[in-house]
């Protein structure tokens, strides 16, 4: 479905967000026709740039970034739409550029995407205010990190709530852009098989991965001030937590789901320095290979603290304290520079009572689904079958459903979908201020007992699965995780 007509404003514009996925993401669109004619990009930045240098600019550190390289033709109507604007956003006075670059149209759907650090939102939003660039059809996206703790988060939501209405702001939270995550929906709320079955009484755990063999690049500043839990867990994980345990909405509209995603945030069961103690592992990457290839640990990554105890990776087991999911594990994970590029979430359900085979009960895998976020998309359901012959014997076998053999229509990459979503005015895959503020809420004691206590991450090699800890950690209630149980290829 076209989009109607739009100015959409990077904050942020020459950074390396835009650069990388935001005008990828809009290129994109504007391959598939999506985008109307007239509609417009207006990115915002400090440096001095002119039009044609900016347009160079963009030639040199996004064009790069596009899957398939642009035939001329659409490049140059997609740099026909780029305007950009030289502004310093903590001085009003230098807002004048972009009050002319926008059109004073009311009908026009006006966007504000501020892909800048977070100090920046409450100036951004009060200089959009008082050059009375705000109007009822205007919307902002709030790029993460959405604060570093409980305080600054609900400073972000105070401030920018007093310029915008909660219906007009988007914050993103990139996860939930990607197809399989919305397929999650999809599986769970569009088939009966499930939903039966997705409780205390059939689920034995959950164990939900992000893993990246990259490291921390060339994001160390931002990086070694947040650490994992900030970067990863507080938003991606939590939010994939969410979409697996949430109780069923009544519709896909978006309170209906975030109130849903609500109330799982408020029953996840709070640590207390005992139990956080044994139901956490930190961790911090030390030198090794990835793809054979030699590696830095993590402080020896240029300009990194010799002594830095900012985590790399966490792991960790959650409870949910409700009905459906009272005494179901969830063992939340994720970590940089580990074995394999991998998100996945994989139920296990419960083991067969009882084995009328002449097999003994413990020789029966329980039944798993894998839902797979990446590299690839699908899922995978793993059954006990019969082996061909005469003999009874049953081993495991796969039902697997990869979405890209399946469905060959054209796939969306996350930044796509959301700023589609966006321009849209559809909320439903953006967290909501109270959304965010729980997910705070519900890390923050993690944060205060890191901070208190003077222990560092324990180390591992660049290249594993993390320290040895993460599988004592599972392996405490006689589990393994995934990979650990996987058959070698
Ligand atoms: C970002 C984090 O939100 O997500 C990065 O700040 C991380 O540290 C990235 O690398 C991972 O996203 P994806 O989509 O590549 O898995």
């Amino acid at each position: 479905m076209a989009l109607s007509n739009f100015d959409l404003v990077f904050f942020g514009g020459s950074g390396d967000l835009a650069m990388r996925k935001l005008l990828p993401a809009m290129y994109a669109r504007d391959v598939c026709n999506d985008l109307p004619d007239t509609a417009r990009i207006i990115c915002v930045g400090r440096d001095d740039f002119s039009q044609d240098d900016f347009l160079q600019f963009i030639e040199k550190n996004s064009k790069p970034h596009i899957k398939e390289t642009p035939q001329d033709e659409t490049w140059a109507r997609f740099l026909k739409r780029i305007v950009y604007v030289a502004l310093n956003a903590t001085d009003v006075s230098t807002f004048g550029p972009l009050v002319e670059a926008l059109r004073k149209d009311e009908a026009l759907t006006r966007v504000y995407y501020l892909a800048t650090p977070p100090h920046l939102f409450a100036t951004i939003c009060d200089n959009l205010a008082a050059t009375h660039l705000v109007s009822p059809n205007s919307r902002v996206v709030l790029e993460k990190p959405l604060g570093r703790d409980l305080a600054s988060a609900k400073q972000i939501n105070l401030d920018v709530g007093k310029v915008f209405a909660e219906s007009q702001i988007y914050r993103i939270d990139h996860y939930l852009g990607k197809e399989t995550v919305q397929n999650l929906l999809a599986l769970r709320f569009g088939n009966i098989l499930f939903e039966p079955l997705w409780r205390r009484e059939w689920i034995s755990d959950v164990q939900i991965t992000i893993a990246e063999k990259i490291g921390v690049g060339n994001r160390l500043g931002y990086y070694d001030t947040s650490g994992a839990l900030r970067d990863m867990l507080q938003n991606h994980l939590l939010q994939l937590l969410c979409i697996v345990a949430m109780e069923p909405p009544t519709s896909i509209a978006p309170d209906a789901v975030r109130d849903a995603k609500l109330q799982v945030l408020r029953s996840l069961k709070r640590f207390t320095p005992t139990t956080l103690a044994q139901n956490i592992v930190r961790g911090q990457y030390r030198s090794g290979h990835i793809d054979g290839q030699a590696v830095p640990g993590y402080r020896d990554e240029p300009g990194a603290p010799k002594q830095s105890k900012t985590e790399t990776f966490v792991a960790m087991k959650a409870e949910i304290d409700t009905w459906r999911w009272a005494g179901v594990p969830f063992y939340l994970r994720t970590g940089k520079r580990m074995a394999d590029r991998l998100a996945e979430i994989v139920v296990r359900f419960k083991q067969i009572p009882h084995s009328i085979f002449n097999q003994p009960t413990s020789s029966f895998q329980p039944n798993s689904l894998v839902i797979r976020l990446q590299p690839d998309e699908g899922l995978s359901m793993n059954l006990m079958a019969k082996t061909p012959g005469d003999s009874m014997r049953l081993k495991q076998a796969e039902l697997e459903l990869d979405f890209r053999e399946q469905f060959t229509s054209p796939r969306m990459e996350a930044y796509e979908r959301l700023l589609v979503d966006v321009l849209r005015g559809q909320l439903t895959l953006f967290m909501r201020g109270d959304e965010l503020e729980a997910a705070w809420e519900w890390v923050e004691p993690i944060l205060e007992h890191w901070e208190q206590n003077d222990s560092a991450p324990v180390p591992y090699t660049s290249g594993t699965w993390g320290p040895a800890a993460s599988s004592a950690l599972i392996g405490r209630d006689g589990l393994q995780w995934r990979e650990e149980v996987l058959p070698e290829d």
